[in-house]
């Protein structure tokens, strides 16, 4: 079903969205709120008014230590996920011991603050526990410990998942699917009865396969439209593709988000940008923080023209804890605060495209 917001949005201010002198344009008439609350003008309240939720991914330490990461997650964002604490190796660190502990804290957090809360992740190759990838498992064994996995886990956090990442990162940049465990064991098959077996444990969770540099259309992104068009032909329950957005300011920004997303949503998918940041080869400066506004910006535009694209994720908000230093060498500074909790340009450039959004909205 289409949201009201968002029909508008497509028919008569796509042109608006995608000329970038009018989102300025708008921000000026916004001058006049500057006595509003604190807390209506969050990219969360935002992004209410314009039918997407905001959320970021929340590091449990930061959130257990540090008063101002607490409360900035807590009033900025209508939605969080699990950066690390909902992937296998932390819940099942031996062999049927579960550590539920971190996840249901985040999950209570989200509960207090009135957030939803998207599940990261089912099915990935990385973080796997050490007893699985060092075990020596037949297939048949390790289809068992899969469907295991994935129902208890699904089922422990039952109701209280809005969105489930169950398949993570699948494919290789061609378009073949990644030579992973999972690949070489089951085959093929494993992706349809990793969201058969989530769904038959939460059956009130949409179900989403993820993926990074699938933003534009290339490769990859064609070859996830090709097997999610075949699932759903199949009757399996897969409900949305998650596009992780992490882009970096080296590279020109995916101008062709809105015609990729358009092809998942016409095919009755929802869609989400689930892990947003825009990388900086260091050191920042001024420039390379306006282009990584950009960068955020054709990602929340693209799912701001897209009627069921549900969600805007950032892969954590502030550059105090990001994962991007350490995994890519000379880059960081890719997220929309600094290190003390300071907006960015990137921060102000969200502002404005969800204010257009709501604005467009409130003129119906
Ligand atoms: C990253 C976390 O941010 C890091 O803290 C962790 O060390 C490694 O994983 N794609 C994903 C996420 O789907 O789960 C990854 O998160 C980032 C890339």
């Amino acid at each position: 079903m289409r949201k009201p917001i968002k029909a508008v949005l497509v028919g008569a201010a796509a042109t608006a969205l995608l000329a970038p002198g009018s989102i300025n344009a708008f921000a000026h008439e916004d001058h006049g709120r500057g006595h509003q609350d604190q807390r209506a003008t969050t990219l969360g309240a935002l992004g209410k008014r314009a039918g997407v939720r905001i959320g970021t991914a929340v590091d449990m330490a930061a959130l257990a230590d540090d008063p101002p990461y607490r409360a900035k997650a807590a009033t900025e964002f209508s939605s969080v996920t699990a950066e690390n604490v909902m992937k296998w190796e932390v819940v099942e660190p031996s062999r049927g011991k579960y550590d539920w502990k971190a996840a249901d804290e985040l999950v209570d957090f989200a509960r207090a603050n009135g957030q939803l809360v998207r599940g990261h992740t089912l099915l990935w190759h990385n973080q796997l526990p050490a007893w699985l990838t060092s075990g020596d498992f037949t297939p048949g064994e390790l289809r068992d410990i899969l469907r295991k996995h994935i129902t208890d886990e699904a089922r422990h956090f039952k109701g209280r998942i809005w969105q489930w990442d169950v398949v993570n990162e699948a494919f290789n940049e061609d378009g073949t699917l990644r030579d992973s465990i999972w690949l070489r064991a089951l085959g093929p098959g494993y992706i349809a009865d990793a969201f058969r077996w989530a769904h038959k444990a939460d059956p009130k969770a949409k179900l989403y396969i993820n993926d990074y540099n699938i933003e534009g259309v290339n490769a990859k992104s064609t070859a996830l439209y090709d097997l999610v068009a075949d699932l759903r032909e199949q009757g399996v329950p897969v409900h949305g593709v998650g596009i992780q957005g992490h882009l970096s300011v080296q590279y020109n920004a995916p101008h062709d988000i809105a015609e990729n997303m358009k092809r998942f949503d016409d095919l009755g998918l929802e869609t989400a940008i689930t892990e947003a940041d825009v990388r900086i080869p260091m050191p920042s400066d001024s420039t390379k923080q306006e282009a990584q506004a950009e960068g955020y910006d054709v990602l929340l535009r693209g799912c701001l023209l897209t009627p069921r694209c549900t969600d805007f994720t950032v892969w954590g908000f502030t550059d105090k804890y990001s994962w991007v230093p350490d995994t890519f060498e000379g880059e960081g500074a890719a997220n929309i605060f600094d290190e003390e909790y300071r907006a960015k340009p990137a921060y102000s450039a969200l502002r404005e495209d969800l204010m257009l959004a709501a604005g467009v909205k409130g003129r119906r």
